[in-house]
C-alpha cells in the first residue's frame, strides 16, 4: 500500500497547522491507517522555529483530548518533493506557497484546508493568534470538519470504496 504524505501549513506553525496535524493524525489512527500516512506541519515564517505550539492552542486542544507535541519549523522548497499534498490554512498561506512553487506539479500539490469542509462554511481557517479563546475553539471545530472531509476524499480517491473485499 502506498504511503500518502500530507503537510499542513500556516503562518507561524504554532497554532493552526500543528492543530490540523493532530486532528488528522487522530482520524487516521482511529481508522487504523497510521502506517499509511506521513503527516507533518510547517509555517511560512521561521520566527517560532523550535517552539511547541502556542500555550492557548495547547490548552484548548487538551480540552478535546489532543496533545500537541510538534515543534515549529519553516516550510522549505524540499517539502514540495517530500509531500503529496500541501494544505494551506488561508489564502495568504496559499499565495506564499504558490510563490515558492517552481513547477505546475508543485502548484498542483497545494490545497486549501476549508475546501474539504463538509458542514462548516468558511473561506479560511482564521488566524487565532491575536484573538481570544473563542478563536482557538473555532479553529478546532473547523479543522475537525475539514480533516474528516480530507480523510473521506482520500479514501474515495484511493478507490477504497470501490474495491470488493
Ligand atoms: P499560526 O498563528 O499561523 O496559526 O501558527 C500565528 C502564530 C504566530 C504569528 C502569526 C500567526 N506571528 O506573527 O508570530
Amino acid at each position: 500500500m502506498n504511503t500518502k504524505s500530507i503537510l499542513f501549513v500556516c503562518l507561524g506553525n504554532i497554532c493552526r497547522s500543528p492543530m490540523a496535524e493532530a486532528v488528522f493524525q487522530r482520524i487516521v489512527a482511529k481508522n487504523g491507517l497510521s502506517s499509511q500516512f506521513e503527516i507533518d506541519s510547517a509555517g511560512m515564517i521561521a520566527y517560532h522555529k523550535g517552539e511547541l505550539p502556542d500555550s492557548r492552542m495547547r490548552f484548548f486542544a487538551e480540552k478535546r483530548g489532543y496533545r500537541l507535541t510538534h515543534r515549529s519549523r519553516p516550510f522549505t522548497s524540499s517539502d514540495f518533493d517530500n509531500f503529496d499534498m500541501i494544505i494551506g490554512m488561508d489564502d495568504q498561506n496559499i499565495a506564499a506557497l504558490k510563490d515558492k512553487a517552481l513547477t505546475i506539479e508543485e502548484v498542483n500539490k497545494i490545497d486549501r484546508m476549508v475546501d474539504f469542509c463538509r458542514y462548516k462554511q468558511a473561506t479560511h481557517i482564521p488566524d487565532p493568534y491575536y484573538g481570544g479563546g473563542q478563536g482557538f475553539e473555532n479553529v478546532i471545530e473547523l479543522l475537525e470538519d475539514a480533516c474528516a472531509g480530507l480523510f473521506l476524499y482520500l479514501q474515495v480517491e484511493s478507490h477504497k470504496y470501490f474495491e470488493t473485499p
